[in-house]
């Protein structure tokens, strides 16, 4: 897999009741990890489906590499919040499905599911049906899937937002080694201001209506990251700068710490 640059140019989205998203410009190098940051409604979503190529633009361009998207592609893969896992298949089978779509030979594929579902700690679990995983698990198989089709772009939104802490902050160490290991861009959207610091290269922080890019604060721990690197005064001092930045963009009643 190999990382690919993304270009955002002044990209503007409006649905009818006036721009969600108002000339935002970023650009995300080529292995950068990027979460964005910003108050319910600030258009994270609408971002990272902008980028995934499943919101069309009414200004501006996203480019992947240089090269524009015009919809969604096999370069950018999306977690979304909600599982996407298939009830009807095997795990296996799910985390096969992007390849299968592709016209991956079945032994390829073979090699290939069993090499990302060890990446994602699945091994062993390849014929049970996702009925009988954990969120975490399902979480997973979503991943999974994603990582499966080597996507230049990795697009998460919110991923590990239902999971209960201990499973969140798993799932956060072993995406960060995975990232360490695979090399990818990620654009990782949450609420969580220590799943962003703990995870980014770089947290970009939207302002809402219209959603602007508002302020960025660079993260520069090495990887992989130790789970209490979190308890560090340094990890709490650019917490506390990203919360800062919220407040200063939503208002002091606009974010709950
Ligand atoms: N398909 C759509 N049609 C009309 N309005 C939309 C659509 N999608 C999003 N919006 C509006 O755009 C704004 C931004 O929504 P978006 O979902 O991008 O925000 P968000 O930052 O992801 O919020 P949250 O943190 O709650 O997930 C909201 O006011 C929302 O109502
Ligand atoms: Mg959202």
């Amino acid at each position: 897999m190999s990382p690919a640059a993304l270009t955002i140019t002044d990209a503007t989205v409006d649905f009818g009741a006036g721009p969600v998203l108002d000339r935002v410009s970023l650009d995300v190098a080529a292995g950068e990890f990027v979460c964005v940051v910003g108050a319910s409604g600030s258009g994270k979503t609408t971002l990272l489906n902008a980028i995934a190529g499943l919101v069309e633009l009414d200004g501006g361009t996203v480019a992947v590499d240089g090269r524009q998207v015009a919809g969604p592609g096999p370069d950018r893969a999306v977690v979304f919040q909600d599982d996407a896992v298939f009830p009807w298949l095997t795990v296996a089978r799910n985390a096969a499905f992007g390849l299968q779509t592709q016209g991956v030979a079945k032994a390829a594929r073979r090699e290939r599911v069993a090499e990302v579902l060890a990446t994602v700690g699945l091994t062993g679990h390849e014929d049970q049906w996702p009925r009988e995983l954990s969120g975490g698990m399902r979480k997973r198989v979503d991943l999974a899937r994603a990582l499966a089709v080597r996507p230049p772009v990795l697009l998460m939104d919110e991923p590990y937002g239902a999971l209960d802490m201990l499973t969140k902050e798993k799932l956060q160490g072993d995406l960060d080694t995975i990232v360490s290991h695979e090399g990818m861009t990620v654009v990782f959207v949450t609420h969580d201001l220590e799943e962003a610091v703990f995870l980014a290269d770089r947290v970009v922080i939207l302002a809402s209506h219209p959603g602007r890019v508002a302020a960025e604060v660079q993260i520069p721990f090495a990887r992989p990251r130790d789970p209490e690197l979190r308890l560090t005064p340094d990890f709490q001092a650019l917490r506390g700068e990203v919360l800062h930045h919220l407040q200063a963009v939503a208002g002091p009643a606009g974010v709950a710490a």
